[in-house]
């Protein structure tokens, strides 16, 4: 019964439609209505600027981290990843904004961060090494979600520090949260086919 309530109190946390509450909230925009129609962090930069984009971002990663760490608490026996998957859930299909949310990347994240802060910074390092690259943002958060997949199989092994050995549940949910990544960016993966994909500015980069 215990589970099940934390399971249902990291749906809820995941479902709080940050951008969609910030943009209401302090700028009376419904940001769905704009840039890629998307309510998660690259949109809000992109429409509301950065102080908006950074609150956004915290407020999706942390809920996910929070939901997770929702394990530690006492007398609490779960694995901290199937705390972390229901927070995801709730930001994909959140209960307060109609079951239409965000695209998973920033709440998966939070879900890492909870589960091992080291692994978090591993795998910030290679988003931001591909953002750097490509300087798309969708594509950055696909091609890191599939790394990250993979260093779950690889890195216990070679490289325990960063991730110990696991019971193979990080792997199956990364598994899964890379299939719904890539299918929750299907627009986007059309714009980078056409070449129309918004890029970031690092002051070197057009911006488009
Ligand atoms: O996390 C979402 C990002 O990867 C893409 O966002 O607004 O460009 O569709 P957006």
């Amino acid at each position: 019964m215990k589970i099940i309530l934390l399971l249902i109190v990291a749906y809820i946390l995941g479902s709080i439609p940050s951008g969609l509450w910030i943009g209401k909230v302090f700028y009376k925009k419904d940001i769905r209505q704009y840039g890629s129609g998307n309510s998660g962090t690259t949109n809000t930069f992109r429409i509301l600027g950065a102080k908006a984009g950074f609150a956004v971002f915290l407020a999706d990663l942390l809920k996910g981290t929070l939901a997770t760490s929702l394990a530690y608490l006492p007398y609490v026996e779960i694995n901290p990843l199937w705390l972390g998957l229901c927070a995801i859930l709730g930001h994909v299909f959140p209960l307060f904004a109609k079951f239409k949310g965000g695209k998973a990347v920033a709440t998966s994240a939070g879900m890492l961060l909870g589960y091992h802060p080291l692994f978090f910074l591993f795998s910030l390092a290679i988003f931001l090494v591909f953002l750097f690259i490509t300087s798309m943002v969708s594509l950055s958060s696909m091609i890191a979600a599939v790394i990250i997949t993979l260093s779950t199989f690889i890195l216990p092994s070679i490289f325990p520090i960063l991730l110990p050995e696991t019971d193979g549940l990080l792997s199956c949910i990364a598994v899964i949260v890379t299939a719904f990544i890539f299918y929750l960016h299907r627009q986007n993966i059309q714009r980078i086919r056409q070449g129309n994909e918004s890029r970031i500015s690092f002051g070197l980069n057009k911006k488009s």
